[in-house]
């Protein structure tokens, strides 16, 4: 897709990834719409870029609700949404309270799964659209004190993944990004000093497995991917293989697909 012109929304913009890849769409050309909670960081970026501010919790059922129609009515449709918008709540899961369980599912999974459902049948009859899902290798890689963290984001890949399969020969399109650990975020480092929950990390920097990714390299392979209609944005290469190897059954069922006619059995969107 083309970005120039084109209007991308960003969810968990305030700051870290968010906000980065707010400033890479808008060196694209592209207009930004930016979703979180924190106003004042919100409008000055959407100010500073040129583009809007819509504050919402996207953790609070009612404000999700109208987060799609809200954004549209002030400033026209939405041509890319970017689910970016998450929690780490990393820890073991014996210390975990309800609260927390509730959290980080509304935020990490029900918030982009709603947003797309509000969104999809609307790209669909504008004849073009592109969704990008910020998961993580936390989705592939289970490790301890990720209980949470990393069943949201295996989540995010198997819904990412049949997704696709239902916008086949659609003009919208998916990408799904995978990332470990970004260079001078918040929550990269608070996930890795967290006592105990750091250790399987570590020990994939000894073994030369990891590497932090920069942030540059990440907005622009997500801005890239947008651009040439990419499946998958996957960092660091070194954890490719694992997220390739997770990815071989679902393009094994893909495979088994190929000829076969379902979308004639895809009603229109239903009433919300
Ligand atoms: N950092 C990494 O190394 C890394 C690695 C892999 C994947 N990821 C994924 O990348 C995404 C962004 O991570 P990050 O490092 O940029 O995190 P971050 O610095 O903690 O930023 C999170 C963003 O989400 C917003 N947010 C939090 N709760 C919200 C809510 N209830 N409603 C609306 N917005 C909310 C925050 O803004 P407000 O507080 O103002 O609402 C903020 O803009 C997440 O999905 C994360 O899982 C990050």
């Amino acid at each position: 897709m083309e970005l120039a012109g084109r209007r991308v929304l960003i969810t968990g913009a305030s700051r870290g990834i968010g906000q980065a890849l707010a400033e890479r769409f808008a060196a694209a050309g592209a207009r930004i719409a930016l979703v979180a909670r924190s106003e004042g960081p919100l409008k000055e970026l959407a100010d500073r870029l040129g583009g809007t501010a819509h504050p919402a919790d996207l953790s609070d059922s009612e404000q999700l609700r109208t987060v799609v129609e809200r954004v549209e009515g002030d400033g026209g449709p939405i041509d890319v949404l970017v689910n970016n918008a998450g929690v780490d709540n990393v820890g073991f899961f014996t210390h975990v309270s309800t609260a927390d369980v509730e959290g980080l599912y509304r935020l990490n999974v029900i918030a982009p799964v709603e947003l797309t459902r509000q969104l999809l049948p609307r790209m669909l009859a504008r004849g073009q659209g592109h969704i990008v899902m910020m998961s993580s290798m936390a989705g592939v890689l289970a490790a301890p004190g990720y209980a949470l963290y990393a069943s949201s984001k295996a989540a995010l890949n198997q819904f990412t993944a049949s997704l696709r399969l239902e916008l086949k020969d659609t003009p919208v399109n998916t990408t799904l990004v995978e990332v470990a650990y970004i260079v001078d975020t918040e929550m990269a480092d608070s996930v890795r000093s967290t006592p105990g929950v750091g250790t399987a990390s570590e020990r994939f920097y000894k073994l030369h497995a990891l590497v932090d990714t920069p942030m540059e390299r990440l907005t622009g392979q997500v801005v890239n991917a947008v651009r040439k209609e990419k499946r998958h944005v996957r960092l660091p290469r070194r954890l490719v293989p694992y997220a390739v190897l997770a990815e071989a059954p679902r393009l094994s069922v893909e495979a088994v697909l190929t000829g076969a006619h379902w979308r004639e059995h895809i009603d229109g969107p239903r009433p919300s």
